[in-house]
C-alpha cells in the first residue's frame, strides 16, 4: 500500500496513502455517521494481490514514470495517523509479523476462526458476525483500515460493509496468484474520487462505494 509502510516495512502494499482524505485528529470525535471503512490494496494489472505463495516482493516496483509523483515521509506519516484501526484476515496478519510489524501501536482486529494468544497487545481476535463489529468499531472510530488479504475483501465488498476502496496498480502481469476479489454476487455503483500516478508506475485509482 504506500511510500511509508514500504519505508518501514516490506509491506510495500502500504503505502500511496496520501492522496485518500482523512479527518484530522480535531475532528475525531465519535460520528457513526461519518466513519469511514476504507479497502486498500496493491494489486498487478491482471488483479493479483499475492503470488499463490503470498509472494508481495513484486510490490518493489523499479519502473520510472517521470512525470509520476514521490511521496514524502511527512505526508505518508501524516496519513497513517489518520487511521485509527486497522482490520485484517488471519492470513494478513501472520504475513505483516513475519515481514515486519507496519500498524504501529494503532489497534488492529485480526480475523479468525482459531483460538490464539496474541503478538502483540494492540491486537484482538475476532470470529463471528462481521457487520456487528464493524458497527461496534465504527461507533469508537474515525478511520478504519482494511488492510486484507482476499478473502477478507470479498466478505467486505459482498456484505457492504465499506464505503471507501483503493487500489494501487502496480506496472507488472503476474499471471497467477491470489485475486483481488472475484463474484461479489451483486452490481455495486462506485464513484472514482482521486488518481494518483506514481514515480514507481504504479497508479492509485480511489472510490466511494455507494450505497444502495
Ligand atoms: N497486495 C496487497 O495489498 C495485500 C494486502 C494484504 C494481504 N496481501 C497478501 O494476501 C495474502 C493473504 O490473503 P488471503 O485472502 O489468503 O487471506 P486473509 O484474508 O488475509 O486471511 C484469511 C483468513 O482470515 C480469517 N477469516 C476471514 N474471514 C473471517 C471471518 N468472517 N471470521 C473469522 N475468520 C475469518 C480466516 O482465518 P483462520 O483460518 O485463522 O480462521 C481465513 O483463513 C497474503 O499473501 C498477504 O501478504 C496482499
Amino acid at each position: 500500500m504506500f511510500a511509508a509502510h514500504r519505508m518501514s516495512s516490506p509491506f510495500a502494499y502500504s503505502r500511496s496513502f496520501s492522496q485518500i482524505q482523512y479527518q484530522t485528529s480535531e475532528a475525531s470525535k465519535l460520528n457513526k455517521r461519518k466513519s469511514k471503512v476504507t479497502i486498500h490494496m496493491a494489486s498487478s494489472l491482471d488483479g493479483f494481490i499475492a503470488k499463490k505463495d503470498g509472494d508481495v516482493s513484486w510490490l518493489r516496483s523499479t519502473d520510472l514514470y517521470e512525470p509520476g509523483i514521490t511521496l514524502t515521509e511527512e505526508a505518508i506519516k501524516d496519513f497513517l495517523e489518520g487511521i485509527d484501526c486497522y482490520v485484517m484476515g488471519s492470513k494478513t496478519y501472520e504475513h505483516a509479523l513475519e515481514l515486519g510489524w507496519p500498524y504501529g501501536e494503532t489497534p488492529v482486529v485480526v480475523l479468525t476462526s482459531r483460538q490464539r494468544k496474541a503478538e502483540r497487545e494492540t491486537v484482538e481476535f475476532y470470529a463471528g458476525d462481521l457487520p456487528k463489529l464493524i458497527n461496534r468499531l465504527r461507533g469508537k472510530h474515525n478511520h478504519i483500515w482494511m488492510a486484507g488479504g482476499a478473502m477478507l475483501t470479498k466478505e467486505f465488498i459482498r456484505l457492504k460493509l465499506a464505503n471507501k476502496l483503493c487500489i494501487s496498480i502496480m506496472p507488472i502481469i503476474l499471471g497467477d496468484g491470489i485475486l483481488f476479489f472475484d463474484f461479489v454476487g451483486s452490481e455495486q455503483q462506485l464513484h472514482l474520487e482521486d488518481v494518483t500516478a506514481y514515480k514507481d508506475g504504479m497508479v492509485e485509482l480511489s472510490y466511494e462505494i455507494l450505497s444502495d
